[in-house]
């Protein structure tokens, strides 16, 4: 999948170059919900780095939402609504702010 390729050599740029996305983690006692999901589950593939490409995919909140949906599904997580919400909050506020 040439596009899973494009990921994770950005991501392996990112790393090699020593930027990591740990200043919203600083204090552990404050994670919200959707970021540790997200952390648990999505960031094996993509960091934050398929989220703030230029030619992202997600357009507007519903999309992200969308994704969020899909990729759970794709790993079979059972996620309930108010846990696909959570993560889909988290992503917007970090990376989209739509
Ligand atoms: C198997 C690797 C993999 C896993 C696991 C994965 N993703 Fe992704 N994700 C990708 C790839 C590759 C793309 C880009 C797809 C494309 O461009 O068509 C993507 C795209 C997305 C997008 C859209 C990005 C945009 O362009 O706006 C969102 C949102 C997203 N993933 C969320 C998640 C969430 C939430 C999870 C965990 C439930 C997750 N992903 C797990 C590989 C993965």
């Amino acid at each position: 999948m040439v596009q899973s390729s494009a990921v994770r050599i950005t991501r392996r740029a990112l790393l090699a170059a020593g930027i990591f996305c740990n200043t919203a983690s600083a204090d552990i006692t404050a994670i919200p919900p959707g970021q540790s999901l997200y952390e648990n589950h999505c960031t094996d593939c993509h960091e934050s780095v398929v989220h703030v490409r230029n030619e992202r995919k997600a357009r507007d909140y519903p999309e992200v939402r969308d994704w969020v949906v899909r990729w759970a599904g794709a790993q079979e997580l059972d996620w309930t609504g108010a846990e696909v919400d959570a993560v889909a909050n988290y992503l917007n506020q970090n990376y989209y702010n739509f």
